[in-house]
């Protein structure tokens, strides 16, 4: 084992669920200790690395401070959009608690499960590379939480930057259990005046009925998309307006509606910093502010090279750092409009001072349809530590498919619940040659690691989470520097739920 601390099982509860994660997985896949994992896939090449010894990720070594928090997850009735829901949320409030620390601190956060008996649950801190035990995922590295009792998470922070965390059980994440967690760097290169966080999320908890119903009709009524996907493609639409599996009744910018708005107040010649967060089950974005361009300076919370832009699209489970310099005084519309559907929601961008009267509620600004962010445009930051350009050891086709005459969404075939985990061996270079067979968009989300996405230019950004749009194939390659059991999914909270899920062993 690793002695570096942030991979050693310090504690005992770890190293004993470190052990059962094994037994597990070996009962999963059916084979013995001694096998060559990877050939038990059936599918992958491995070859005798012939490369230099690859980096790793830098992750901050520990400074002993410790961040400690607590998250009840528990019933509540809350006013959201101006309806009374009864939901499940952390500390009774959606979004949860902003959760935030330096690189290198620890995060301690004890998790109350209040939820009613029988409902069990976890929490995942999403693009956080940390230490496996920690990751929130039952079957893979822990227990589920049951109803009643606590868990203590504790991890040191490895990398700063735009998280947030969620639940990993069921449809949970659709309901209110989610908030943002923000990593700051240990010096801050960036100047900026002001920092807001902007957690998006689509709703339909108790509006009536809750995910779980919506499931049901999801499964009911089949493929939604089935005349599309079958003989006629797509027609004349484009990948970026591919109706939603579902179009909710409400979508929320910080838990408020674009009724009762977050307001966001700056000043003139501010430098602003927003950071966007989807933690939307089931839909896309289209996001822009009026009256100003936003540079985008993180993906994922990752750097990359500085690029201006009017609009940008936003997966469940991708999160986009931007730059906005408050030059043009007045009251502005920030406005996330629904891909593939009607609805939006929004912010406002208020300049002290200002007696503009602000935007109708459902006012699109123009700047949605101009300049918009593509894959192609980010190139990673200078400086950062990326999967080098030698032939990969390990490449693994990865199909995504389903939706063809029924709610079932596969990897390589495969629901999650008949799949064998993904073996890879631990300091290779991997590559996932994703493709997609569908007609709908898949945000492909990796745990544990970023990747590299492979954009054309060289230079992709580093990610945790990658659009694949309907009948794409996107490439990424990651180093597989972190041992353990990781999900590796859609973040389309309905097609995980529905099969398109892997876990994948970095042994
Ligand atoms: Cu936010 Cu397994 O994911
Ligand atoms: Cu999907």
């Amino acid at each position: 084992m690793n002695n570096d601390p942030l991979f050693s099982f310090d504690t005992d509860q770890g190293a004993s669920v470190s052990a059962l994660t094994r037994r597990h997985f070996l009962r999963l896949a059916g084979i013995g200790a001694g096998t060559v994992l990877l050939s038990s896939c059936g599918f992958g090449t491995a070859a005798t690395p012939t490369h230099p010894p690859l980096p790793t990720i830098p992750r901050a070594a520990s400074t002993g401070r410790v961040s400690a928090y607590t998250l009840e997850a528990a019933p509540t009735t809350l006013t959201l959009g101006g309806k009374k829901v009864s939901t499940w949320a952390y500390n009774g409030a959606v979004p949860g608690p902003l959760l935030r620390l330096t690189e290198g601190d620890t995060l301690k956060v004890t998790v109350k499960n209040r939820l009613p008996s029988g409902q069990d649950t976890s929490v995942h801190w999403h693009g956080v590379p940390l230490n496996n035990p920690m990751d929130g995922v039952p079957g893979a590295t822990q227990e589920p939480i049951a109803s009643g009792q606590d868990f203590v998470y504790t991890f040191v922070a490895p990398t700063a930057g735009t998280y947030f965390y969620h639940s990993h059980v069921g449809l949970q994440l659709d309901r209110g259990l989610y908030g943002p967690l923000i990593i700051d760097p240990t010096r801050e290169t960036m100047s900026y005046d002001q920092d807001f966080v902007l957690v998006l999320d689509d709703w339909l908890d108790g509006l009536p009925g809750t995910p779980d119903d919506a499931m049901q009709k999801l499964i009911a009524n089949g493929d939604t998309m089935g005349g599309m996907g079958g003989s006629s493609g797509m027609g004349g639409m484009s990948s970026t307006s591919v109706p939603p599996d579902i179009v909710y009744p409400l979508y929320l910018i910080n838990g408020r509606s674009s009724e009762q708005p977050t307001q966001l107040a700056v000043k003139q010649g501010d430098k602003v910093r927003l950071r966007f967060i989807n933690a939307s089950a089931s839909t896309i974005y289209h996001i822009a502010l009026q009256g100003h361009r936003m540079t985008v300076t993180h993906t994922d919370g990752q750097a990359v090279e500085p690029v201006e832009v009017d609009a940008l699209r936003i997966g469940m489970g991708e999160r986009y750092d931007v730059l906005v310099t408050a030059n043009n005084a007045g009251v502005w519309q920030l406005a996330a409009k629904v891909e593939g559907a009607e609805g939006m929601v929004r912010a406002v961008l208020k300049y002290k001072g200002s007696v503009a009267t602000a935007p109708a509620a459902t006012y699109q600004p123009e700047e949605l349809k101009r300049h918009m962010l593509t894959y192609p445009m980010l190139k990673v930051a200078a400086g950062l530590v990326v999967p080098p350009a030698y032939t990969p050891d390990v490449s693994l086709p990865i199909q995504l498919s389903g939706g063809n005459g029924q709610y079932v969404w596969k990897i390589n075939n495969e629901i999650f619940a008949k799949a064998q985990q993904i073996a890879v061996p631990k300091n290779s270079l991997i590559r996932f040659a994703m493709q997609n067979m569908s007609m709908m968009p898949h945000p492909m989300h990796l745990h544990g690691h970023f990747f590299q996405l492979d954009n054309g230019t060289g230079r992709g950004p580093l990610k945790d989470t990658v659009l694949v749009d309907a009948m794409q194939s996107l490439t990424v390659n990651w180093i597989s520097d972190n041992p353990g059991t990781w999900a590796y999914h859609c973040h389309n909270a309905y097609h995980q739920e529905a099969g398109m899920m892997r876990f994948v062993r970095v042994s």
